[in-house]
């Protein structure tokens, strides 16, 4: 460290743990580099002197999860951090790597996963993708924060076992890349707030192994000195207030001066860090490109009864996003595009230059009134009825997924369930394009059309990416980060709370692990996605390295005539044991880009962790000997390839506190 503590009076000090502003840190009286921070994750988003920054929209971090490319997340971050260097920032706030528990959640569109192997893969590529350029990253928001009902208040109570095995993976494993700072969550843990419980920065410093500054959520903190004590490093934003309360503290005697400079020693050690010269390598263009690479191999292809890619003469394109997209949720995540997004419609022009594409201008919201619908869906249904094929852009938007609110419902809204409905009366051939930023319910209609591509939040770009997806000139290769279940009505995960507390009662069964265990059908399972390309699944090898350590290796190939990318998933299963487990778990996955009649060898390699449970009686990582299938699939539900392994270990061995 080359600032020497010792130079700073008591105030400045107190300055550098409560933030210097809206988005900096102190400098204390200038003796210190301003830190600047901006939000992420989907792009810079801050504000100069009462002015939006403009800056790549990049697609949310649920069309990345749907990726299932790390190097595309590690190109997010690189993309971002590129414009952060532009905009002076030193630090950017993400990603976050919270697990969707409520498919209702109002922020899931910011999050990764269900999964915490998936969410933790993609959220260490992510940083190690910003932090490459000497940009910061804060990783958050930890823990438990995964809905926004009563945010500020409710506390989220949740056992040891599921907080080990689903809640922290995510970031353990993002802490590998070594964020600059973790930011905790607005959330009590357990009772206690998230910014003052010192049993999870213990966990988190400790047991995860970060060694940056947590800082906390913008106002999360309740009294800075309680925080203080909980070993929160900094409170941000700046407030009056919790320089008082912090004072205060040192009056009573409930802190030290020494609570106050393990914290300063690791804000100036950060401030070094961030002091230092930054240079772009990619110009603004490149950057929207990057933005469509990201977004190209996002979308979802949910459906096709030999629909897609299309090649129709009169293709009819309507719905609210038929011209521009939705480009990003509601919230703090918001980024304002440099340059307006593309149109689907033009786009799809380009794309299929020999076909007739037309738009209706029917109403662009569903907030019209019906005696204009009337009129319009007549002009609808008579287009719809005289074209080939018809493409319709539906989905949720502002005021539906945002921070601060969780959502209603999983169903579009009636209209465009109506419009849906309607023109597949008319029309054999619909082509339903989703615009959302996580789980939709597409029961009421998904029997009555021939195609469904999930568009997501997918950034400025996004719309270039679905008009080559449904021309073919991008073979779709995205699969489900979140599962799709039927509908929510038997969902133990849309109950919010009751102000006070929720809590967590099925445990580890989140996600996949709970549709699995119940047997509750899902409309598309968690990992699945199609192509255009047909892939086959072979030669499943599984070779001890020592007991309890395996090589897995298996074969894709591709047997179609399109150049494809296939996503493949390894799961574990435990047959027989002496706690609940799941019927099977995420371990690792590989997408791989596989040319059309090419047979490619994907390999892994399984630890000891990977066959472990988190033993509340031991509270440590427990491998119970015994019988174990390795499973290789296109889809949590598409098991391709099976092989059983017996593990064996010496009993002294089958625990440990770190795995
Ligand atoms: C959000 C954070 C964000 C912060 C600063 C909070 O409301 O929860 O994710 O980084 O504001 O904008």
């Amino acid at each position: 460290m080359k600032y020497d503590i010792k130079n700073l009076t008591l105030d400045e000090k107190i300055s550098l743990v409560t933030g210097g502003g809206s988005f900096t840190l102190s400098t204390a009286n200038g003796k210190l580099k301003e830190v600047i921070m901006a939000d992420g994750p989907h792009g810079v988003r801050a504000c100069r002197e009462g002015i939006d920054v403009k800056a790549t929209a990049m697609p949310s971090l649920f069309n990345v999860a749907n990726t299932w490319n790390t190097e595309l997340s590690k190109l997010q971050g690189e993309t971002i951090a590129e414009d952060c260097i532009d905009n002076n920032i030193d630090i950017l706030l993400a990603p976050g790597t919270n697990i969707k528990r409520n498919p209702l959640g109002g922020r899931n569109f910011e999050y990764f996963s269900e999964d915490p192997i998936l969410s933790g893969a993609m959220a260490r590529s992510y940083i190690e993708g910003v932090q490459s350029k000497g940009v910061g990253t804060s990783l958050k928001h930890y823990c438990l924060n995964n809905y926004e009902f009563e945010r500020l208040v409710q506390s989220t109570n949740c056992d040891e076992r599921a907080i080990h095995e689903i809640y922290l993976p995510a970031f353990e494993e993002a802490v590998k890349a070594k964020p600059y700072t973790v930011m905790c969550a607005y959330n009590m843990i357990n009772g206690v707030y998230a910014t003052e419980n010192k049993k999870y920065f213990d966990i988190l410093r400790n047991e995860l192994g970060f060694d940056g500054v947590i800082i906390s959520d913008w106002g999360a903190t309740q009294n800075s000195a309680r925080a203080l004590k909980g070993t929160l490093d900094v409170r941000m934003p700046y407030s009056t207030k919790a320089k008082n309360e912090i004072k205060a503290g040192l009056e009573q005697g409930y802190i030290t001066e020494d609570d106050i400079d393990r914290a300063v020693l690791k804000v100036i050690e950060l401030i070094e860090k961030c002091d230092v010269e930054r240079k772009t390598s990619t110009t603004v263009e490149q950057r929207h490109e990057s933005a469509f690479d990201i977004a190209s191999e996002s979308i979802v292809l949910l459906k096709n009864d030999d629909i897609l890619p299309l090649n129709a003469k009169n293709i009819l394109l309507d719905g609210r996003y038929k011209h521009e997209p939705i480009v990003n949720g509601d919230g703090s995540s918001d980024v304002t595009p440099v340059n307006p997004p593309c149109k689907l419609s033009d786009e799809l022009k380009k794309e299929l230059p020999n076909s007739n594409v037309f738009c209706t201008n029917l109403i662009e919201s569903p907030h019209v009134k019906k005696r204009e619908i009337s009129a319009f869906y007549k002009y609808v249904y008579e287009n719809a009825y005289s074209s080939d094929v018809v493409v319709l852009t539906v989905g949720t938007g502002w005021g539906i997924e945002g921070e601060g609110y969780d959502r209603d419902g999983a169903k579009l809204s009636t209209y465009e369930e109506d419009l849906i409905l309607n023109t597949a009366k008319v029309n054999e051939n619909v082509v339903v394009v989703i615009y959302a930023g996580s789980y939709v319910d597409v029961s009421s209609w998904i029997d009555k059309v021939k195609g469904v591509v999930l568009a997501g939040y997918g950034g400025e770009e996004i719309q270039r990416a679905v008009a080559k997806v449904l021309s073919g000139s991008v073979n779709p290769s995205g699969k489900l980060s979140q599962t799709f279940p039927k509908n929510l009505n038997n969902s133990p995960f849309t109950y919010r709370g009751n102000g006070h507390y929720i809590e967590y009662k099925e445990g580890i069964f989140v996600g996949y692990r709970y549709y699995e265990k119940y047997n509750e059908e899902v409309e598309f399972p968690f990992g699945f996605g199609l192509s255009y390309s047909q892939f086959e699944y072979s030669n499943l090898k599984v070779e001890k390295i020592e007991e309890g350590e395996y090589n897995v290796s298996y074969n894709v190939k591709n047997v179609s005539s399109v150049d494809g990318k296939e996503v493949s998933q390894l799961y574990v299963k435990d047959v027989f044991c002496h706690v609940e487990r799941p019927e099977k778990e995420l371990k690792a996955f590989s997408k791989n880009l596989i040319k059309a009649g090419e047979e490619i060898t994907v390999t892994h390699k399984l630890t000891k962790r990977d066959f472990s449970y988190y033993s509340t009686a031991l509270n440590g990582w427990y491998l119970e000997n015994g019988d174990f299938e390795i499973l290789v699939g296109a889809s949590c539900t598409d098991i391709k390839l099976k092989a059983k392994i017996k593990i064996e270990l010496p009993f002294e061995t089958q625990y440990s506190k770190y795995l």
